[in-house]
This record gives structure tokens, sequence and C-alpha cells, in this order.
């Protein structure tokens, strides 16, 4: 007798199989188990997935949009500014409240696992407080990462290194930095360095705002991946952002893309967040705001697509649904190739545990009890419609239920014929 059997679903590889589930671990995946549960989830005709992992966003400042005014120019910089404003003047409870309710949006939609970037620039570390304790709330249902983040740099305030080292004194995770907003290229080369150590002598991981600009010049990705290599932090390292690279020379780019390789660090691009922000300085062509996705993933460096914002100073959309940063990824980065498309839902799930380092990921004996059941027939379906959440097992747990939109497609013309919309249909 197990507690949960998920029944017939399609998993991400094709494959049809019964999930049998035993407190919060998965314990059986067969093509059929007989064997009797507390609960039966009929999955019969649906895609069964792990969850969904966001490598990279910013839950203090989640749901803030219009706090204290909205950012007028789209840019990067007005969204700095403004959120330089708004963490003097939050609570602690102001952001616990917000990033809670941003994680049950996200817990709804099956995105299970999310590191959070957490400024660490004002003395009070209001921020890091808050996150802390969103981290222990949240935890019977989200694993929560948190980045030791100096958003005004690491040497352009009087104590943004020292508040760094607290951050990370006081439990955060993982060391973080943005080097193209140091006072000069050097300051951003030396800060590459200098965070890089601090995460090797620490034994954390290591995920920078790297080169988040237009400027063709912004070229630190090139020392971290020097760094990375130096340490041997390998894929425990990752390059966020990295949109300068798309306006690089294309015979530098041939130079540096395989000195990310044998770095074996990873990248994380956000596509909804750079395609709105960047090239607003441009007139036509307008650059696109993307860093060379297929090209890395040419040469074997892991990729993922990140979320990075939810109604904020420098976003002012969003749904918590890595499925939409998925679409928007595979759009931008023209990836309509059917083994691409494929590929832009594992960059939103399997890639994104590799590079959180999540243990026990997946949909086989041993791992975690988490996974989503998708109104979908296959993973390139679930990116074109972004569907139905119809369940989310989290840790064992069934924590969010959605029916079936069945019931207007009847209406529509056809009851019984149309039972869904996707290929499953009967
Ligand atoms: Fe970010």
């Amino acid at each position: 007798m197990f507690d949960l059997i998920v029944k017939g679903g399609t998993l991400p590889n094709g494959r049809v199989a019964d999930i049998a589930i035993a407190g919060d671990r998965i314990v059986a995946v067969e093509p059929q188990i007989a064997a009797t549960a507390a609960r039966t989830i009929d999955a019969t005709g649906d895609l069964v997935s792990p969850p969904f992992v966001d490598p990279h966003f910013h839950m203090d400042a989640t749901l803030s949009y219009g706090l204290p005014r909205v950012n007028a120019s789209g840019t990067l910089l007005e969204g700095i500014a403004l959120w330089g404003e708004l963490r003097d003047i939050a609570t602690v409870e102001d952001m616990v409240t917000r990033a809670v309710a941003y994680c049950d949006w996200a817990a709804s939609t099956g995105l299970l696992a999310i590191r959070t970037h957490v400024d660490t620039t004002p003395d009070h570390l209001r921020g890091v407080e808050a996150m802390l304790e969103v981290k222990a709330r949240v935890a019977p249902y989200i694993d929560l990462q948190l980045v030791a983040f100096p958003q005004d740099g690491l040497y352009r305030t009087a104590t943004g290194r020292a508040n760094v080292i607290r951050a990370l004194d006081m439990g955060v995770d993982v060391v973080g930095g943005i080097p193209h907003f140091e006072r000069t290229m050097q300051d951003g080369a030396d800060s590459v360095r200098d965070l890089a150590r601090i995460a090797a002598d620490r034994g954390l991981m290591l995920d920078l705002h790297c080169d988040e600009t237009d400027d063709p010049h912004s070229r630190h990705v090139e020392t971290l991946a020097a760094e990375v290599t130096r340490h041997g932090l390998g894929a425990r390292a990752a390059g966020s952002h990295l949109t300068s690279m798309h306006s690089m020379d294309n015979y530098y780019v041939s130079k540096l893309l395989p000195l990310i390789a044998e770095s074996g660090m990873c990248a994380i691009p956000n596509p909804l967040i750079n395609i709105t922000l960047q090239g607003r300085h441009d007139t036509y062509p307008k650059r696109r705001g993307l860093t060379r996705v297929k090209e890395m993933q040419a040469l074997g460096i892991p990729v993922g697509w990140g979320q990075d914002c939810v109604l904020d100073p420098w976003y002012s959309l969003g749904t918590a649904d890595m499925l939409d940063v998925a679409f928007m990824g595979l759009h931008v980065a023209q990836m309509t190739h059917p083994t691409e498309m494929a590929r832009c839902f594992e960059m939103v799930t399997s890639v994104n545990a590799r590079i959180m380092g999540l243990a026990d990921y997946g949909l086989a004996p041993g791992c975690v009890a988490s996974l989503v059941v998708l109104d979908a027939g296959n993973p390139t379906e679930a990116v074109r419609l972004r569907p139905a959440r119809l369940a989310v097992v989290a840790k064992g747990q069934v924590i969010s239920e959605t029916p079936r939109g069945d019931a207007a497609l009847s209406i529509a013309g056809r009851p019984g014929t149309v039972r869904r919309r996707h290929g499953a249909a009967t």
C-alpha cells in the first residue's frame, strides 16, 4: 500500500508509466503498478514531469510593481535606482508577505525550486533576514536557494564586500556579484577574482550577474571563466544574463566560448527580462538582449532559462510560470527545431536542477516525490500551450489541483469529442 500513485502519465522522455510514492520519495516507476494507494491520480494522456526549477530570481523585490513608482524609462539602471529607494522603506514583514505570496503562485504552476538573489547592499540586511525566514517557511514545498547579491557593486559602497560576507555568515547559500556595475572594468574584473576566491574558500556555489549590458566590450565572463577554471568550481559556478555576448565581435566570441566550455561553468539567460531591458539605447535595428544560447549549447555548456523578475522595478509583468519563460526564450533564441523546442522544456526542468545542484531530482525510484501533471501530451506541447497544471505534488503531498479546461471546449461544439486541447484528444 503506497501513499500515492500517479497512473498512466507520459514522462518527458515519452515513456508511459505509473509512479508510486511513499512518504516523500518515489519508490517505483513501472509500466503498470497493481498495488493500491491511499490516493490515486489518473494522469492517462497527460505529461508528468519533475517540477519546474528557476535558477535566477529576485524574491526580495517581487510583487512590488509601482512601489514607490513605476520604471518610466524601462531600463536596468532606472530599475536599480528605484529598488534603491524601495529596499530602505520596505519592512521585513512586507518582503516576507510578498515573497510567500509569490511562492504560492509558483507552487501552483509546479515551480518547486528557486534560486533567488538577495540584495546585501543596505547595512540593515533586512532583505537577507526576510528571505531566510521565507526559505524556512516554504521549505515543506519549495526548495529556496539564496544568493548574496551586492546589487550596488562589491566595491561601490563602503560596506559592499563586508555585507556579502555578513550575509554568507548568516546562512546565505551562494556567492553573487555584479562586475559590470562596478565603477571601472578593472574593479569589475577584481570583483570577479575576489568573489570566486570567497566561493572556493568557503566551498560555496558562485553565480554572478555578468555583463548584463549592451556594451560589446563588457567582458567579465572571460575573467569569470578563467577564475572558475583556476579554482576548479566547474558546474558549481554560473554566469547570469551574459547579454553583452549578443553584441560582441564574432572573432572574440570564437575564443571566448571554448574558455567557458573548458571551465565547466553554467549560463543562465533570462529572456523575459532582457528582451525588454536591453537595446533601450538603440534606434533600429534594435538588439535582442539575449546571450548566444544555441552556440553555447553546441559546445556542451549547460544553459538554463531563468525568470529573474515578476512585477517589480525591472519587469511589469510575469506569472511565476517557467513555461512562459521557456516560450519567450524559444522565440528570442529561434529554437524552433523539434529537438530545440524539447530542449527548452529541459531548460526549465532538468538543466536548471543541475545548475542549482539539486539532490535526488527526477522521476526515478529514490528521487524526491515532487512532480507536476500537465494537460499536455509531451514537453513541446507544454511549451506551446502552457497548459493547466492538473496536479502538483511536493515532497509526497498533493499541494495544488486544477480542473481540466474540458467544459469550455465541450460548450464550443462537440461535447464528448474534443476532450482537451492537446494531441491526446479523444
Ligand atoms: Fe537578476
